[in-house]
């Protein structure tokens, strides 16, 4: 069953140079995806149309056969997707668990204890008590990648969209952030989508989509 369908999208920006020219591909629960291709080739443009950011010019993207485009986007962002920036978009001076609570009050969550649930999501991607109660600026660069993956899982989302979630990651880092990833796809049956230009992350999932290649096979 696919969660995620993008049909004949088309994207261009200003200079209305395609950056996205018809592009066809499903994306299924319970799976880990990288997106490679080189720098410039659109990833991060696609996963800004995924994430509801913008929208396509022409073709649709479908999420549990519903057209995004008809679902209201607020919702569909604070629900549906959750979302890992590169440049994490965290707020420096909350804590970690400041973090998760607002983004889950952000999506109008009914849970009991915000401050609980965000503590054990923070449990979830490594991060202990002493931690998640530190300031973000006080906190490693990967320890503010888990911060910012923790945050997207917040809503509890069936998809997960990171771009180049281990860019600034040391090896050993960037192999437990892959494993959080894997984990959520195959324990948790989250449909991941990583950008990245690691050969090791690519290496790393159940799926690799080549925009590049992609490109080429229509030309
Ligand atoms: N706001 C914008 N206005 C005009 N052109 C843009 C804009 N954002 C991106 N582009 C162009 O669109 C193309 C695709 O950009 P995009 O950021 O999607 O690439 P990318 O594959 O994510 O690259 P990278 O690997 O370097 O992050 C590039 O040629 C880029 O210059
Ligand atoms: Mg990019």
């Amino acid at each position: 069953m696919s969660l995620f369908k993008l049909e004949n999208v088309d994207y261009y920006y200003d200079n209305h140079v395609k950056v996205l020219d018809n592009i066809n591909y499903e994306f299924e629960p319970s799976k880990v995806y990288a997106i490679t291709g080189k720098s410039g080739s659109g990833k991060t443009t696609l996963l800004s149309l995924m994430s509801g950011l913008d929208k396509p010019k022409s073709g649709k993207i479908i999420y549990n056969d519903n057209d995004i485009s008809k679902i209201d986007e607020d919702k569909y962002r604070s629900h549906h997707v959750g979302v890992v920036f590169q440049s994490f978009n965290l707020l420096p001076h909350l804590t970690a668990i400041e973090n998760v609570v607002l983004s889950m009050d952000i999506a109008n969550l009914k849970v009991g204890n915000k401050k609980q649930v965000a503590l054990s999501l923070l449990n979830e991607v490594g991060l202990d008590e002493e931690k998640a109660n530190r300031r973000i600026l006080k906190l490693s660069g990967g320890e503010q990648q888990r911060v910012a993956i923790a945050r997207a899982l917040s809503f509890q989302p069936e998809v997960i969209l990171a771009d180049e979630p281990t860019g600034n990651l040391d090896m050993h880092n960037e192999k437990q952030i892959t494993e959080i990833f894997r984990r959520l796809a195959h324990e948790k049956n989250k449909c991941v989508i990583i950008v990245t230009h690691s050969n090791s992350v690519a290496a790393s999932a159940d799926v690799v989509y080549d925009l590049e290649k992609a490109k080429e096979n229509l030309a």
